[in-house]
Parts: structure tokens; sequence; C-alpha cells
């Protein structure tokens, strides 16, 4: 028998350390958590999708009274991206919230039905998704979601 063992390479950093467009992308994503509809849980999240022309859209989890009938932030925003225009590839994400104290200070990490399907962004457009996370102490950022989904499931897992 072997141990192994998984080592995960991510950043912490201060949103004046990102670059000019990346700033952009978080700010786009703490903007959107006042779009969302949060009128059971309280808890407002915003997301922000980069595209491969440089273009951004946003997205904020929308709740409804049947619990299971909402969705988060970040599938409001990739469902919607991929239904508009299927043909960009999204190249980074960026993600924020908000609680009744205002934005959290520790950065928000996504939930598991959203990383499987930033995951699936990821093997359609063949390309890599960064993730930025939004806390007030500061942001984490990811090169790829498969370092937030290790012993991931995508389409090449059933061949
Ligand atoms: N939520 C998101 O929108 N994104 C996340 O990453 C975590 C959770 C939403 C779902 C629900 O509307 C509320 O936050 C509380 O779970």
């Amino acid at each position: 028998m072997k141990n192994l063992k998984l080592e995960i390479e991510y950043r912490f950093c201060q949103l004046d350390e990102l670059d000019g467009q990346e700033q952009e992308l978080v700010q786009k994503a703490i903007s959107a958590t006042a779009n969302s509809y949060a009128n059971y849980s309280h808890f407002h999240v915003g997301a922000a999708l980069l595209f491969d022309n440089g273009k951004m859209m946003i997205g904020a989890n929308q709740e409804n009274a049947a619990f299971p009938s909402s969705l988060c932030a970040e599938r409001s925003a990739i469902f919607a991206a991929q239904s508009q225009c299927p043909e960009q590839a999204i190249t980074a994400i960026a993600i924020a919230a908000k609680n009744n104290k205002g934005l959290l200070e520790d950065p928000i990490t996504p939930c598991g039905a959203c990383r499987q399907v930033m995951l699936e962004v990821e093997d359609r457009y063949k390309h890599p998704v960064r993730v930025f996370l939004y806390g007030t102490r500061g942001i984490y950022c990811f090169d790829s979601v498969k370092d937030l989904m290790p012993f991931s499931f995508v389409d090449a897992n059933m061949r």
C-alpha cells in the first residue's frame, strides 16, 4: 500500500496586486451581489465571467420559494453566457459574496455543483478557467478549476 499526497498551488493576494482586467472582473463580481435575489438565505453572491475576447458578463444567485429551484451565481452566469454566446470561451471567473454583515472577510468558495459546471467549461472550450475568490481579507487565485476539484469527473472518464 502507498500513501499518496495531493498538492494544490494557489495564490493569496490583494486586489491591487491583480492586473487591471482582473481587478475589473473582481469589481464586477462584487457589484453583481446587488443583483442577487436571496430572499430566503440572505446570502448574496455575485459572479463575473471573462471571455477570450475580453468581454465580461455577470450573474447572481436567484432563489425560489421552492428551494431546489434556486440557482447559484456561478451557474446563473455560466448558463446565461453559454446560451447567449456559446462560441466565446470563458477564461476566468471571479466570485464575491455578502451576508448581513457585508462582504465576506474570507474568500467565498463555490459549491460542488458549481465547481462541476465550471470544470465542464474548461473541458468544453479546452481552455483553463482562472478562478478569483474574493474576500475583504484578500483573494484566492487559482490557475484552473481542476485545482478546486481533484479527482474530477469529465467526459473523458466515460471513454
Ligand atoms: N450560493 C451561490 O450562489 N454560490 C456559491 O458559491 C455558494 C452558494 C448561493 C446559493 C443560495 O442562493 C445561497 O448562496 C445560500 O446557499
